[in-house]
């Protein structure tokens, strides 16, 4: 018809205006609400972040304490939702898990549906931040065989998580305060990065008015493949890979330019940045320091290094602008905490709630809002005649 212009994978296409979180990447930019991501990681906290994202603001206190006080009220889960979990087999991916379980939210927040309605999208969005890590922990215990831990709302977001992932029940449990406050980071990090994948099919999904858990369920599916939120987990795989074929950076490196079997650097890579991904540059010290100051050594890091060192002084890699994204660094520290890598995603999911919960509300609060309905070019027959089974 003459009106579509095709562009594959959205690359040069805006779908929406959105006022939440700012890239520029060919500077290696990244804010929140205007606020550098390096400030925020730095001296900020995850519920902050989820604040500023969601409210438009950073917190006051007292702001903060209720925001906190609301989170800390909704963690548990209906008992019935534990048998959600008895149902899904022992080596069920969490991923699946999680947007499962986020899905049969639905089914018992009911009034909660309306988007239009602004008290049940703030109860909603309250409901899966604060259930969001509870149903991450289960699925992780449901992999161990172990029983589930329920959450202890005296606790900080990230504390409260970690009890209810590591903990034993009967077992004392001690917090460790590197790790709180990496993981805490790390969530602040992946909190929003504008028109992503996930994020992208979190609105579109929404655009239809379907309610928040039905959208987030499709946004986690979204970011669990290794192209976007699942890279974490491939990167480790990718490490561990070379270090049992005897640790040849170079020969994997060969594969990757040579374009082997699709092999890629997990890792590498990002549609808008084009210099640096200031998120990984944050990441990579972190990996150091948590580390060091976890006293564990790990051979995948060193690997992780010297392919990062080729990469960067690889025509292949230098010609096409291909950096270490957000992804590269993260499943070393996660490993280090002790999380197995199936449970990465998740943990970049916990991260992105936040801003798939700012997207889809300032999608469906726009009175300019349509639904998503993206056109084609049209490559099929043009017109034939039906010919009935007997004779074809
Ligand atoms: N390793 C080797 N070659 C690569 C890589 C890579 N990681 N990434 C891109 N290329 C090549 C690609 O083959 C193409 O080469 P050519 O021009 O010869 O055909 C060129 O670079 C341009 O790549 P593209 O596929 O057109 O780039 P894109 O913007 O469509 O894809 C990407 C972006 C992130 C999907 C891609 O870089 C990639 O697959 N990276 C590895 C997976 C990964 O780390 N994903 C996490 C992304 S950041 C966090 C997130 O979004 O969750």
């Amino acid at each position: 018809t003459g009106l579509t212009t095709l562009d594959n994978g959205f690359g040069n296409t805006a779908a929406c205006k959105s006022a939440i979180t700012y890239i520029d990447g060919d500077k290696g930019i990244l804010r929140y609400r205007g606020y550098p991501i390096e400030q925020i990681a730095e001296q900020g906290t995850f519920l902050e972040t989820a604040h500023l994202l969601i409210k438009g603001e950073l917190p006051t206190s007292d702001e903060l304490s209720v925001f906190q006080h609301e989170v800390s009220q909704h963690t548990l889960l209906h008992e019935d939702v534990k048998r959600f979990y008895q149902g899904f087999p022992r080596d069920a991916h969490p991923m699946a898990m999680l947007s499962s379980v986020v899905s049969a939210l639905s089914t018992f927040y009911q009034d909660s549906h309306n988007p239009f309605d602004a008290e049940q999208r703030d109860l909603s969005a309250i409901r899966l931040i604060a259930k969001l890590p509870t149903i991450a922990a289960y699925a992780f215990k449901k992999a161990q065989g172990h029983p589930f831990v329920y959450p202890r709302n005296d606790l900080g977001y990230v504390e409260n998580f970690l009890r209810m992932t590591f903990a034993v029940p009967a077992e004392d449990y001690e917090l460790n305060p590197v790790v709180v406050s990496a993981l805490e980071k790390l969530l602040i990090l992946h909190a929003d990065h504008e028109q992503n994948c996930s994020t992208s099919t979190v609105r579109l999904v929404g655009s239809s008015q379907a309610n928040l858990f039905a959208s987030i369920s499709a946004g986690i599916n979204a970011l669990w493949g290794p192209l976007h939120g699942g890279a974490n987990a491939a990167v480790l795989e990718m490490l561990t890979a070379i270090k049992n074929d005897g640790g040849d950076v170079d020969a994997f490196i060969r594969k990757v330019k040579n374009k082997e079997d699709g092999v890629k650097l997990m890792g590498f890579g990002h549609r808008v940045y084009k210099s640096f991904d200031p998120r990984a540059q944050i990441i990579k010290s972190a990996a150091h320091d948590v580390l060091a100051q976890l006293g564990k050594s790990d051979e995948l890091l060193d690997i992780a290094l010297k392919l990062e060192e080729h990469a960067l002084t690889d025509d292949y890699f230098i010609s096409r602008k291909l950096y270490p994204n957000v992804d590269f660094y993260t499943g070393l520290i996660y490993r280090a905490m002790g999380f197995p890598t199936s449970m990465f995603t998740v943990l970049f999911a916990l991260g992105r709630l936040p801003g798939w919960i700012a997207h889809w509300q300032e999608m469906i609060t726009d009175p300019g809002n349509k639904i998503g309905r993206p056109r084609q070019i049209y490559t099929g027959f043009e017109t034939r005649d039906y010919v009935p089974v007997s004779e074809r």
